[in-house]
């Protein structure tokens, strides 16, 4: 796909769900290697429940049993991770060491973004009571598996990349942006995250449309995974908002609240998007701009 972050949130989802996507012929019979835990501390945020997070991979695949495209992409990304010198050709040959600490820093700020999912979508899965659509537990149960597969991925690709100074702060900036936006009330909550996430996506986009990202093409891959799932969970994420009564007139107030604190977040690491060749100012001019999206009733809402 074209990785035109200056188009519409709804463009770019038409172009996330058309792209060709790589897998592997199942996901069952997964290497001896995948069936051992990886030692994954919390960076960000603690798991829901004991393990959560830090499972092998096995066990994470099995909660994707919903969706078996879904589960297929993950295991094959996670299949191919076994072969750790391969894994680490693919995320540092080539790579200056400005984009090496650009890229750490920026798979810190996407941990605690992973963690912080988990935990929302958990515990959203388990408020919901049994008169809830089915449709709507499943929903949220994709999601939070998805984030699941993320968080192992990250904090795979995390160990092949030097650790950068200010990474303390860049997590202290990252945890306080999303304790920031947490709102009592849920419908408000989910609103804020789906600015989130598509402001992620957007991001991710102006990463890919890097040749020198592209060329660091493990990492690439792995974005390109995520953001191909995080622009789903936009979707999702807004329809459970107005399921729990939030009013779709309201959204562009959350996006101007989640990506406003999303850009001082990111400001300080402007440095690492330019290590990377992506112009920082041209993002965080993209991350403020609503365009094209629509509500319900045809007005204009949200980028
Ligand atoms: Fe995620
Ligand atoms: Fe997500």
């Amino acid at each position: 796909m074209r990785d035109d972050f200056e188009a519409s949130f709804d463009e770019q989802l038409v172009a996330i769900q058309a792209e060709a996507v790589d897998v592997a012929r199942t996901a069952d019979d997964l290497p001896a290697a995948l069936r051992q835990v990886s030692p994954a501390t919390p960076f960000c945020f603690g798991y829901p429940i004991p393990g959560v997070g830090t499972e092998d991979p096995a066990s994470i695949l099995r909660e994707l049993d919903w969706d078996a495209d879904s589960r297929l992409r993950a295991a094959s990304l996670m299949r191919d991770y076994c072969d750790t010198s391969a894994t680490r050709d693919a995320m540092l040959v080539g790579v200056d060491d400005a984009a090496q600490l650009g890229i750490a820093r920026i798979l810190g700020v996407l941990i605690c973004a992973e963690e912080s999912a988990i935990n929302i979508f958990h515990h959203e899965c388990g408020r919901l009571d049994a008169q809830r659509a089915a449709a709507e537990q499943r929903a949220l149960r994709e999601i939070e598996s998805e984030e699941r597969v993320h968080n192992w991925l990250i904090q795979q690709a995390r160990t092949y990349y030097p650790q950068p100074e200010d990474i303390d702060a860049v997590r202290r900036r990252t945890k306080r942006l999303f304790m920031r936006v947490a709102s009592r009330d849920l419908g408000e909550h989910f609103a804020r995250i789906t600015g989130l996430d598509s402001g992620v996506c957007i991001s991710l986009s102006a990463l890919l449309g890097s040749p020198k990202v592209r060329r660091a093409s493990g990492f690439a891959r792995l974005i390109r995974h995520i953001r191909h799932d995080e622009a789903t969970h936009v979707r999702k994420s807004r329809d459970h908002a107005v399921d729990l009564g939030f009013n779709s007139a309201n959204f562009r107030d959350c996006y101007a609240l989640t990506r406003t604190g999303m850009v001082e977040m990111l400001r300080p690491i402007s440095g690492s998007f330019e290590a990377l060749d992506v112009d920082p100012e041209k993002l965080f001019g993209r991350l403020l701009r609503f365009q094209g999206q629509r509500d319900g009733e045809g007005r204009d809402l949200i980028d």
